[in-house]
């Protein structure tokens, strides 16, 4: 893997944020190019300076994708941070002990801290999401940029693909996937097609898709020319359908992945995990996921239900520290992808529920 796995966002942002102990607990349940990791422990590291045992703290970086590990061991960036090297590198004062990579969706969260017998956590960072490598890699189906089956799953090993979804959806099912994750207006419409065409031929290739949505035949871009290095073959999109295309394709992968469900059910398991003063940094990038974590941060439960006590005080586990940042336009411009992030830190409070 050559390519620019990823570029973090927020990254100043969200390690302040967390404000990282050299001895603490962290979890970064969205491993990807391994930038906000590493941020933790460097942070770590700096925090434990002029101490001779270094930094005991630990991070375990969850990613259900295994390209993310994959990347990071070719890298070798995180060589010295893995389980496997700390088995060459003992010098004192070495992260080899500090990390672990778990391979599996964060929904499993409090499963593999109970298996690797944590009860209590400092900090959790979610960055919520497909990856660049997601976007830039066309055999994954995740872009409508290239000629390609559309698989979409994170999750190579198991599940539903988005050929699957749109071949066995009902019309109506259909149709409430891309009007509530993609926000498309014309979503029955568009529910409709898709079942019409596949009672002539299944739906199985990007280009299908896009034809399909833009109502006419996609063509490869410049045929002529040569294919990518790696086989496939870009496709000529005209600019004022990319919008469309681009929530007709995020619908799909949020459903695919099941990206909602498991949010919900990290979030829960995150605020039982949580120390009082550990704190919780989630980066969203669209205002499904946004809302759903607005909320539960205000209020300490997925309904976004704000409690009060018999004196009209309002009961929550958390108090919010940062409310809805945004990157500066610097990083915009550097990283234009950054664009939609939206930054929300909260902290644990010393109180059940
Ligand atoms: C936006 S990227 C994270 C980038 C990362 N912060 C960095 O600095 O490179 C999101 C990553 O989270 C992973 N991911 C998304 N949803 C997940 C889930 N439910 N469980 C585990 N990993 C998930 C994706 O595979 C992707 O690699």
């Amino acid at each position: 893997m050559n390519e620019i796995y990823h570029i973090p966002a927020m990254l100043r942002e969200t390690i302040q944020g967390l404000n990282i102990q050299p001895n603490g607990l962290y979890v970064d349940v969205t491993f990807g190019g391994g930038g906000h990791s590493r941020a933790i422990l460097e942070a770590m590291r700096q925090g434990a300076k002029g101490n001779r045992q270094g930094a005991k703290g630990k991070l375990y970086s969850f990613d259900q994708d295994l390209d993310a590990y994959r990347n990071a061991m070719e890298s070798n960036r995180f060589a010295v941070e893995s389980q496997t090297a700390s088995l060459l590198d003992h010098s004192p004062g070495s992260l080899s002990d500090n990390w672990q990579f778990v391979h599996s969706n964060f929904r499993y969260l409090r499963n593999f801290m109970d298996y690797y017998g944590v009860e209590q956590i400092d900090g959790l960072l979610a960055d919520l999401g497909v990856s660049f490598h997601h976007f830039d890699c066309p055999e994954r189906g995740f872009s409508f940029r290239f000629s390609a089956p559309l698989d979409m799953r994170m999750n190579q090993t198991g599940g539903k693909t988005a050929t699957d979804i749109l071949n066995t959806y009902s019309e109506e099912d259909l149709a409430r996937v891309l009007y509530i994750y993609g926000e498309l207006k014309n979503s029955r419409q568009l529910a409709k097609k898709i079942v019409k065409a596949r009672e002539k031929k299944a739906i199985e290739r990007t280009e299908e898709l896009v034809s399909l949505v833009m109502g006419r035949p996609v063509k490869l871009l410049d045929a002529a020319s040569q294919s990518l290095d790696n086989g496939y073959k870009e496709l000529e999109i005209p600019t004022g359908a990319k919008k469309e295309l681009a929530k007709v394709f995020q619908a799909l992968r949020i459903e695919v992945n099941d990206e909602m469900g498991a949010l919900r059910e990290m979030l829960l398991a995150a605020k039982d995990l949580l120390k009082p003063e550990g704190r919780i940094a989630i980066l969203t990038y669209h205002s499904l996921e946004d809302r759903i974590v607005k909320n539960f941060l205000r209020s300490g439960n997925l309904e976004g239900i704000i409690e009060k006590d018999f004196y009209g005080n309002i009961l929550t586990p958390f108090q919010v520290i940062e409310k809805g940042l945004t990157a500066s336009e610097e990083e915009v411009e550097r990283n234009p992808r950054a664009r939609s992030a939206k930054l929300r830190v909260a902290e644990r409070l010393d109180v059940r529920g």
